[in-house]
């Protein structure tokens, strides 16, 4: 059953879903769903009768799930963290590990329904700058459709998501000046009739990584946390929780207020939060980018204003976490919790104990991080492992 009807513009204006479109991120590009008609003839119930996939969420989502992509991504669990909210003096406080999909990280939602999508249109070929977990993931996405992802990466893109394009037969050209990445893209895609699939440019990206939210509500029971905290780069992931929860309430599927949202940068690429701090209306390009290898590397966030409309409207905060303390939150979450985050997602642990020393979360508010990814995508970055050798098994029993 498909309930596309439309992708809608920052205009209004309603643009055929049956082509491919690509347009600057202002533009907004925003798939629309017959909600009322669903909401006659899904029940919500029927939902959980689904995949143990995203694609339980089908009637949500662009394409046919008979044309699926899908290397079995989504319905990632959403772990309780009783001993950090011990720590941090609350009482409820859980974790979404994304860690679990295909390639490590949630990047993989977003790959799987646009892929799916684009093949359905017939694209053959798509391109895109990616600080390197969308490129790794995009890379298998189309290595299992039978399509070509060009991906342009940084320089100190992780190995992880280097070995995922290289060993996916995807083509891979890397950038030092990652201020230039998605001009370099713009003009290849106009030159080479490449579909531009860049952070926020097409509409299906974010449907898949909607179904961040709605895994939320549904394995809350069909509720929403008080806040949620988002590690930014941009800005797509949440944009997308919230508009499954639009969407959600629209089908009455939940009710209530929607979370705060709170927003973690790494303090060497922070646009969103210096947009913030100021009381901007948008973000002004970042100089130096000067945070460790991964994710987060976004100096002029595609969603910037969005996710600044969305702190005016809802609530919550932008804060800035340093490399030394999201490394440190790596090893807080690991030892505490047993979850293995990657640095950009262990941001959320440092920000929310940021946020509670600041008094933005109060002790009985209901949390969520995103993790976005997971730790094994960047064991180069994290500290060496230093165990004492020993020489035989008598040393053990000393
Ligand atoms: C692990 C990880 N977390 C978070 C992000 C930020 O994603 P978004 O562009 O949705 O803000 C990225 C991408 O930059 C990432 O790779």
């Amino acid at each position: 059953m498909q309930y596309l009807t439309h992708i809608e513009n920052a205009t209004g204006q309603r643009l055929d879903p049956g082509t491919p479109h690509s347009a600057p991120p202002q533009q907004r590009l925003r798939a629309r769903y017959d909600l009322e008609k669903m909401r006659r003839e899904i029940p919500r119930d029927a939902i959980s009768k689904g995949p143990a996939s995203l694609w339980r969420y089908a009637p949500l989502l662009p394409a046919d799930p008979q044309n699926a992509v899908t290397l079995s991504e989504g319905w990632t669990p959403l772990l309780p963290a009783p001993r950090l909210a011990r720590s941090l003096g609350m009482s409820r406080l859980l974790i979404k590990d994304e860690g679990r999909n295909p390639s490590g990280t949630f990047k993989d939602r977003g790959a799987s329904v646009a892929v799916s999508r684009y093949r359905e249109l017939g694209v053959n070929t798509v391109a895109h700058n990616s600080s390197g977990n969308a490129g790794g993931s995009w890379s298998l996405y189309a290595a299992r459709a039978g399509i070509t992802c060009v991906n342009v990466l940084p320089t100190d893109a992780l190995p992880a998501s280097r070995q995922h394009c290289r060993a996916g037969g995807q083509p891979v050209f890397l950038l030092d000046n990652w201020h230039i990445g998605g001009r370099l893209i713009e003009e290849a895609c106009q030159r080479e009739g490449w579909l531009n699939i860049c952070t926020l440019r097409e509409p299906y990206r974010l449907e898949g990584k909607k179904t961040m939210g709605l895994e939320i509500a549904e394995q809350l029971g069909w509720r929403m946390p008080d806040a949620v905290v988002y590690p930014m780069g941009g800005g797509l992931g949440a944009l997308a929780i919230y508009k499954a929860f639009e969407e959600l309430l629209a089908l009455g599927w939940i009710n209530g207020r929607l979370p705060r949202l709170y927003i973690t940068q790494y303090d060497g690429c922070a646009p969103l939060v210096r947009a913030w701090e100021e009381g901007a209306s948008e973000c002004m390009p970042w100089g130096a980018i000067e945070i460790p290898p991964g994710g987060l590397k976004s100096p002029n966030p595609p969603g910037g204003s969005a996710i600044l409309e969305l702190l005016r409207e809802h609530g919550g905060g932008a804060l800035t976490v340093s490399a030394v303390e999201a490394f440190a939150a790596v090893d807080e979450m690991t030892s505490a919790e047993g979850i293995f985050p990657c640095p950009e997602s262990a941001t959320t642990l440092a920000g929310l104990r940021k946020a509670r020393e600041r008094g933005w979360i109060g002790a009985d508010d209901e949390v969520v991080l995103i993790c976005t990814g997971s730790g094994l995508k960047s064991i180069p970055s994290l500290a060496d492992c230093e165990f004492p050798i020993i020489g035989s098994s008598a040393q053990l029993h000393a």
